[in-house]
């Protein structure tokens, strides 16, 4: 089963994801496809240099299939310009940031309910065959989009796309009015497997015994993997001990501090951009000066 380390605007960037010890994917955090279109500048958050064990996604908003088809080409052009940064799994499509500058947009959840649109996106992304496409969906924009089940819909529709880089849908089982401590609703989740998309699954999970519980008694064909965000930010070794608890996978155990010397020597070797230093040093304790 894949362990995802999850996409974590200005926090995972390269110095963070290499710290993250067993997670088999990550990403870098939402980029617009209009500022990596129209802003050579951007393109420096497409970090995604040599990680060992690690497949990198490259996270993206759009609404548009022709921004999706200029930046297969403009990816294209900048992993032969740089080739060091040739190291891309694949792009997964963000459904489900709640900004209201993406939502103002039409980008983001506002797509859950946009079934056809996000499905032809995802189709579009798939013209080109070196990299792998997902999507990341909440479980609706709203409660009533939820009751109105837009995700079901959408999920019916991605199982149309056959095409084995299609790698399926990371689920954030929250809709995207719900505070971050609001619990998580996993009810729809057995529902959700029965169509034939696999699953990645995504929220409140800090352990082995959280994810246990979350899919007790459900299907398992369908579930690719999970993914995990804050439970990583507090403590990088999370999906590390998870793998373990899970599998008994072996890994060394390390004290915060030892992070924190590994994580500032990777940002010795490819710097971080000050936005994403910032945010770590705000979010994640143990990257905090002594
Ligand atoms: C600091 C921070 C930044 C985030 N940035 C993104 C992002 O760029 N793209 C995205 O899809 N989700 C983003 N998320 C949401 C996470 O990917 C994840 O879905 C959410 O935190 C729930 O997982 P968790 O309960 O394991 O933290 C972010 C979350 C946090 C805390």
């Amino acid at each position: 089963m894949e362990l995802h380390l999850a996409p974590l605007e200005n926090v995972s960037c390269w110095a963070f994801r290499k710290v993250c010890a067993g997670a088999t994917d990550t990403y870098t955090g939402m980029l617009s496809l209009n500022n990596l279109i129209k802003r050579n500048n951007t393109w420096k958050e497409v970090d995604t240099y040599p990680i060992a064990g690690q497949r990198q996604w490259i996270q993206i908003a759009t609404s548009k299939e022709t921004e999706c088809a200029e930046f297969l080409r403009k990816l294209d052009e900048e992993l032969k310009r740089f080739p060091e940064k040739d190291n891309v799994y694949g792009i997964q499509l963000n459904c489900s940031c709640p900004s209201p500058q993406l939502l103002r947009i039409g980008q983001g959840p506002a797509l859950i309910k946009r079934a056809t649109k996000v499905t032809n996106l995802v189709r579009e992304l798939l013209k080109q065959n070196k990299w792998k496409v997902s999507v990341k969906v909440r479980l609706g924009l709203n409660l009533m989009e939820v009751q109105q089940r837009k995700i079901h819909t959408l999920l019916s529709s991605l199982a149309t796309i056959d095409n084995p880089n299609f790698h399926g849908v990371s689920i954030h089982f929250k809709h995207a009015q719900q505070k971050s401590a609001d619990p998580y609703d996993y009810s729809s989740l057995k529902e959700l497997l029965s169509y034939n998309v696999p699953i990645i699954i995504n929220g409140g999970i800090n352990n082995a015994i959280d994810y246990v519980k979350i899919t007790r008694g459900v299907d398992a064909k369908n579930i690719r993997g999970l993914m995990v965000g804050r439970a990583a930010i507090e403590h990088p070794d999370a999906i590390a001990a998870i793998a373990r608890e899970l599998y008994g996978t072996a890994f060394e155990e390390r004290e915060l501090t030892e992070i924190r010397r590994q994580f500032y020597e990777n940002c010795s070797l490819h710097a971080p951009q000050p936005a994403y230093l910032e945010k770590i040093k705000k979010y994640c304790k143990w990257a905090q000066e002594l």
